[in-house]
């Protein structure tokens, strides 16, 4: 569920990117509370919005060249049961339906222009995001040229110089320190935006540039740095993505085909349906852990077929024992 995300009260009230903010901005008096009660109330197609600025910034991006080329290693399959070491013990994918031929799945092809699919975000052996010690690990393996290293949002900002391999190093020092990728959102128009950007701090030089930030105190992109969250467990969502600010899953497939691996076109309603209908036939939990053992031995209800087995049981607030006396 989306708790250890993020707090659901706060998630209501900044719809729009304002949230994430925080840490990076002081905004001007109280503004960014005002539009708080308007954005909890605004339509969907207002808090869409961000879409289009967010796509054309990645597009433009193109610009900065990638100097690297080409794919990463991919698993022939994906099991029905699938078991990978992680630094706990083991952790499993279990698809109730049949084993995924990745070759046959546009979750696993490569869509757009920088080599980048979705898997190079979301792993299985990583619970479908990535892990610090593993985007070090391929660094490593590739120098740097495995396609989670874009410069569109692998690196700290897409002017960076990649020119040497001490300069990726520094170019990508988010990645390959936190796992994070840059998510270059629009500030919201009139009458959404209540507030202007009175300061920024920023390391990265990538705000305070118009080419790839700010324009105006009101207008531009501003750069948040965020781990990928799980592709897996889905039908327990609440919201899609950190700030809830995609629909649905199909629309989501959609705007990160046309900005991570900044395709020139859409996927097809064939490949969406193939993203989604993967998305959500996966499972994915801790199976076996190094001190306790098996998660599921002896009545207990560890490991991802158990967790698929929730699905059907699962609603909003079932893990809210207060909620429920509330409700009854
Ligand atoms: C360059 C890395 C990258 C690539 C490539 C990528 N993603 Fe993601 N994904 C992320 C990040 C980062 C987030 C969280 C961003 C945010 O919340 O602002 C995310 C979030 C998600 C979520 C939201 C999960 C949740 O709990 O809300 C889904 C679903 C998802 N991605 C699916 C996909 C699909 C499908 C593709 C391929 C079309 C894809 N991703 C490609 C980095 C990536």
């Amino acid at each position: 569920m989306r708790s250890s995300h993020f707090n659901p009260s706060l998630l209501n009230a900044f719809r729009l990117p304002v949230a994430a903010f925080v840490p990076l901005w002081l905004l001007t008096g109280a503004a960014s509370f005002a539009s708080a009660q308007n954005a909890r109330n605004a339509a969907a197609s207002e808090t869409r919005e961000w879409a289009q600025g967010a796509i054309d910034h990645a597009q433009q991006m193109r610009i900065h060249k990638d100097s690297d080329q080409g794919s990463q290693p991919t698993p022939p399959i994906i099991k029905k049961l699938d078991i990978d070491d992680d630094p706990g013990g083991r952790i499993a994918t279990f698809q109730p339906g049949v084993a995924t031929i990745t070759a046959n799945n546009a979750f696993f092809q490569d869509l757009g222009t920088n080599g980048r699919t979705c898997d190079t975000c979301h792993q299985k052996q990583n619970g479908w995001t990535v892990s610090a010690a593993d985007v070090r690990d391929r660094f490593a393996d590739s120098a740097g040229t495995d396609p989670i290293f874009r410069l569109v949002d692998g690196a700290t900002c897409p002017t960076d110089n990649v020119s040497t391999l001490g300069a990726k190093r520094r170019a990508y020092k988010l990645l390959l320190d936190k796992g994070l990728i840059r998510i270059g959102l629009p500030l919201p128009s009139a009458p959404n935006l209540e507030f202007s950007v009175a300061s920024v701090d920023d390391p990265y030089g990538c705000t305070t540039n118009p080419a790839t930030g700010l324009t105006s105190p009101t207008t531009g992109i501003v750069s948040m740095y965020r781990r990928p969250l799980p592709s897996t467990n889905l039908g327990f969502l609440t919201t899609i993505m950190w700030d809830g600010r995609e629909s649905n899953l199909a629309q989501q497939g959609i705007d990160a085909t046309l900005i991570h691996a900044q395709a020139t076109a859409a996927p097809t309603a064939d490949q969406q349906k193939q993203i989604v209908d993967f998305e959500t036939g996966i499972f994915t939990a801790q199976i076996f852990d190094d001190e306790a053992g098996s998660l599921h031995a002896r009545g207990a209800t560890g490991g991802p077929i158990a967790l698929s087995l929730q699905l059907a049981k699962f609603f909003v607030g079932v893990n809210d024992p207060v909620g429920l006396l509330i409700s009854t």
